[in-house]
């Protein structure tokens, strides 16, 4: 019997307009363009306009995504949406976006994984396909970090931005798509990456309000060690899974966080520069939407049959590995 697999069967991203270089960061914080080029690859990054939402950013990438692939909203049946930075903390932001972009027959959710949602999500998004119940499925990484960045704090709104994007699975018989996942998490991780208050731990009171727990924490230097060790690590396990050599990996699509992980990434896979996707330097770190932007900046760049290696690490610690053969 043929098996069915979840082919990507259009991509497409979205980042708002307004830009947020480093020289304007000078302005914020104590730093520098030369330090932040160096430490981390980004130059600048994207801010949503005020009272722009993640749902707003979703409803763009769905419709660009049905446009390309000539079906109407009615088609979809699910929508996952991995991202730390919803509407709400409830309801989900699948349901507004599917409300807002006329999705009427598809049922969906969020997923929290942090930098890692996307891949999660996609790893969710293609079980439901592979099982034969869903036929179209959107999966959208994207964030609104701005929404929960300090703009006094340098070590953390030097690194994030705003923007994100979305695929569609469908099922496919030709062997192409999804082949393979490695999905990781250590919640011992939490403590170096998070949003201290607004959650069940300590909810929002007007004292704490004032505080800067509202905002992302990070501990820059040993979210760093673990990501340069988890991510080049799980992305060289899927290769040796799946018996493939440098030279049978067309792309890296890594989470972008830091040139220096990007690196260490490919370098343990043993990959060439030239078939890294990257694109911090204009974007920065946007969370679950990096891996989406990426698949859509190269997609033209892209063939059918192309094995294609995403790999992240984020907030949790969350971190993991997929193996998908580019389908069209
Ligand atoms: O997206 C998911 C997970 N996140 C990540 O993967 C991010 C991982 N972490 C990182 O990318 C890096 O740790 C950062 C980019 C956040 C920081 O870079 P670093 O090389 O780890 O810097 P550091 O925190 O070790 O600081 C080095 C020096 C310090 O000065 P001293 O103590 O050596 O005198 C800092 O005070 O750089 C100083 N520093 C800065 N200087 C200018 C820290 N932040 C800044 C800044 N501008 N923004």
């Amino acid at each position: 019997m043929t098996k069915t697999t979840a082919a990507i069967t259009a991509v497409n991203g979205y980042v708002p307009e307004k830009v947020l270089s480093n020289h304007d960061l000078e302005k914020l914080v104590d730093t520098n363009d030369e330090w932040i080029t160096s430490r981390t690859g980004i130059k600048e990054r994207r801010m949503a306009a005020d009272g722009e939402a993640l749902s707003d950013f979703g409803v763009k990438i769905v419709e660009g995504i049905l446009e390309k692939r000539g079906i109407g909203p009615e088609e979809i049946d699910m929508v996952i949406v991995g991202s730390i930075t919803g509407d709400y903390r409830f309801p989900a932001t699948a349901n507004v976006i599917c409300d807002k972009a006329g999705m009427k027959n598809a049922w969906g959710f969020d997923l929290s994984a942090a930098c890692s949602g996307f891949l999660y999500s996609l790893d969710i998004g293609r079980v439901y396909i592979e099982n034969g119940t869903h036929k179209k499925i959107i999966v959208i990484g994207a964030d609104v970090m701005s929404s929960i960045i300090n703009y006094k704090d340098r070590a953390t709104c030097i690194i994030f931005g705003d923007g994100g994007g979305g695929v569609l699975l469908e099922p496919t018989e030709d062997g192409l798509g999804v082949q393979d996942s490695i999905l990781r998490s250590d919640g011992a991780g939490r403590e170096f990456l998070l949003q201290k208050i607004g959650g069940s731990v300590e909810p929002i009171t007007k004292e704490n309000a004032q505080t800067d727990g509202q905002y992302v924490f990070q501990e820059g230097r040993t979210v760093f060690k673990h990501a340069v060790k988890n991510m080049a690590d799980v992305a060289a396990e899927i290769m040796e899974k799946n018996n493939l050599t440098a030279d049978d990996v067309a792309w890296l699509a890594p989470h972008q966080a830091n040139l220096r992980i990007i690196d260490a990434t490919a370098n343990r896979m043993g990959i060439d520069n030239s078939k890294i996707m990257i694109n911090i330097e204009k974007f920065g770190n946007t969370t679950a939407g990096t891996i989406p932007l990426l698949l859509w900046e190269y997609e033209k760049q892209l063939n059918k049959g192309d094995n294609i290696i995403l790999a992240a690490f984020g907030g949790g610690f969350t971190w993991g590995a997929i193996y998908i053969k580019w389908a069209y």
